[in-house]
């Protein structure tokens, strides 16, 4: 029996031996509660740090041709790769444009459409890049007209500069998994929006503080009418993404090197 000694001491002294555990485990509880919070605040930070940055959002970014610098002239059209399925009904298939969290509408835009669908895009703007963006499902052809895809990086463009952004869905199976074609890239089916933008001298002012240099803004539906989300007076959002996301150094266009 040499335990009974110990039972005897652990009777006498329970309420003690009580509240030292209890103290311990208030302990480990704070210390689990601080470690969360830790690692929160940092995702948090994390989240902001890769929302502030000029980097661009995750997708596979494909080069066409040569690099764009080198002369907007040997980029092919941009109706270079083979255009896939058409949306039998574009209206019902166009996405929302891309929103700013925390910016509501409406914001300071222009009320009229300065910008222009670009008649003839496919064969007269150059290809400058495809990209496979997983997080929205999309593949997005990026075109400029010759004097936009001449200017080389770091250089702002001219006046007279139009980019035009096309977005199709990508193809998925029944699960909605992405479907990949031989080379691994996506595989276009619908075309929902095109997104244009246009630098001339005094364009942006309308935009105040979300004004991004001298661009302005507009979506269209393949069928040139306006995206609701992205017609005339419609269009702070984009101003202000690419204000603060490419930024002044890049004269406010994503363009890869
Ligand atoms: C949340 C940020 C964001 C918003 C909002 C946004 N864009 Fe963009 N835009 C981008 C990014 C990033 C790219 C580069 C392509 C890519 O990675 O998807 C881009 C590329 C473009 C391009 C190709 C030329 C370039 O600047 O690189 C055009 C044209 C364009 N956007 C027009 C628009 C229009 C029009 C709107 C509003 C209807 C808009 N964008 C809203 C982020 C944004």
């Amino acid at each position: 029996m040499r335990y009974l000694p110990m039972i005897k001491y652990i009777l006498k002294r329970w309420v003690k031996i009580l509240v030292l555990l209890s103290a311990l485990l208030l302990g480990f509880a704070l210390a689990e509660m601080l470690s969360m919070t830790i690692s929160l605040s940092t995702s948090i930070s994390v989240a902001q740090r890769q929302y502030s940055t000029r980097s661009h959002p995750p997708g596979v970014y494909v080069q066409v041709g040569r690099p764009a610098h080198t002369t907007g002239s040997t980029l092919p059209p941009c109706s270079a790769i083979p255009r896939l399925l058409q949306a039998s009904n574009p209206k019902a298939a166009a996405p929302l444009p891309p929103t700013l969290p925390g910016i509501s509408s409406p914001r300071p835009a222009p009320q009229i459409d300065r910008v222009g669908f670009p008649e003839n895009y496919r064969n007269e703007f150059k290809l400058i890049y495809v990209v496979d963006r997983p997080d929205n499902k999309q593949v997005r052809v990026i075109c400029g007209n010759d004097i936009a895809a001449a200017v080389k990086p770091g250089k702002t463009f001219p006046y007279g500069s139009v980019f035009v952004m096309e977005i199709y869905n990508a193809k998925q199976d029944a699960n909605g998994n992405i479907l990949k074609d031989e080379k691994g890239q996506y595989i276009r089916e619908a075309l929902t929006a095109i997104f244009v933008h246009r630098k001339e001298q005094g364009f942006g002012a309308d935009y105040l503080d979300d004004r991004s240099g001298e661009w302005e803004y507009i979506g269209y539906r393949p069928d040139k009418t306006y995206l609701p989300n992205a017609a005339p007076g419609k269009t702070n959002a984009c101003a202000s993404c690419h204000l603060r996301q490419a930024g002044k150094s890049e004269d406010y266009v994503f363009r890869k090197e």
